[in-house]
């Protein structure tokens, strides 16, 4: 008992040190529709699939924990061939949205993911054309997806397809139909990286096994530090509120990077395989799991991002002020 508090005030001090607190803190939720029960992530133990009918009990969790921000990725019933089933107005994340802003008015901040890759059969993050995904053509259909959100009552639209010049599209499609308000959180560095996969099992399993599906066209490759500077270059000049980068364990230099150069605010995701790595080498006893995820978002912070979306973040609350 008595090592325990000793361990956990040593969390408290690592992650003060570095001044981590609850408001930086974003917890992802999955909202599965078309289920009645909670359903499990077998690559993330501990993570569910929330259906709409347990949103809010799930959302009083979050907020308990003192976290005020949460990220919503929606996972579909049915797939279509385009995906455009991402704009319904009755959609999951759309209805999901519109039934928090209604329970919960605006003592949360809430991000939507806007991408087409949960909806559609191919699990590109665009439109399929000839084989290869088409950037124009997708900006028409994200800049949509994010106005239906926008319309449910998002604080945040978080556009994670990568294409070129997503935020200009979303940016003028929100003006032109009075969302000027709603901000605009870009994926401006998502690399291509393995460490998705996890992801994917929850969100995909019904047409992926792993990483068969190719996102290089788009995604960032660790090659190009170059590009990386260019790309967020660019969603600032288009006019994106906050930049994301990830994963964000193996993008440390990547965040200062932007930091230094730009000044600008700085998201980042530990993502789903961060998550999983933990959790795997921790349910074998290799690894201590609290120093780890505690360290883990110490340095991520300690980079420079502003806000961290990660899936330890309830976990983390406890060792965090507000
Ligand atoms: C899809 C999407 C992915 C993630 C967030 N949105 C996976 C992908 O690009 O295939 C990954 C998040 C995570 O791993 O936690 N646009
Ligand atoms: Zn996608």
């Amino acid at each position: 008992m008595q090592t325990q508090l000793l361990a956990d005030l040593e969390y408290k001090k690592i992650l003060d040190a570095v001044g981590m607190r609850k408001k930086h803190l974003i917890f992802p939720i999955f909202v599965q529709e078309g289920q009645q029960e909670e359903g499990q992530i077998i690559t993330m133990p501990g993570i569910a699939k929330t259906p709409l009918k347990k949103i809010t009990q799930q959302i009083h969790k979050v907020i308990n924990a003192g976290i005020s921000s949460i990220v919503i990725f929606g996972i579909p019933e049915n797939r279509d061939m385009k995906g455009s089933i991402a704009l319904n107005k009755d959609g999951v994340v759309q209805k999901a949205m519109a039934q928090i802003r209604k329970e919960f008015g605006n003592m949360l901040n809430v991000i939507t993911d806007v991408c087409v890759c949960q909806y559609n059969f191919s699990g590109q993050c665009g439109l399929v054309n000839n084989n290869k995904v088409d950037n124009d053509s997708t900006l028409e259909l994200i800049s949509k997806i994010a106005l239906s959100h926008a319309e449910a009552g998002a604080d945040v639209v978080a556009l994670s397809s990568m294409m070129d010049g997503q935020v200009y599209s979303v940016k003028k499609s929100l003006k032109r139909h009075g969302f000027q308000k709603t901000k605009i959180l870009s994926h401006s560095v998502k690399q291509l990286s393995s460490l998705y996969s996890p992801f994917r099992t929850a969100a995909f399993s019904k047409i992926c096994q792993f990483n068969t599906i190719d996102k290089s066209s788009y995604q960032i490759a660790y090659t190009n530090p170059r590009q990386i500077l260019r790309e967020v270059q660019t969603d600032i000049n288009e006019g994106a509120d906050m930049v994301m980068v990830k994963p964000g364990l193996p993008s440390l230099d990547v965040i200062c990077m932007i930091k230094e150069k730009f000044a600008f605010p700085i998201a980042a995701q530990n993502v789903s395989g961060e998550y999983a790595m933990i959790k795997a080498a921790a349910t074998y006893g290799w690894i201590d799991e609290e120093p780890w995820k505690v360290t883990t978002i110490a340095s991520i912070k300690r980079a420079g991002a502003d806000r961290i979306i990660s899936y330890f973040s309830m976990d983390l609350s406890k060792y965090l002020e507000d």
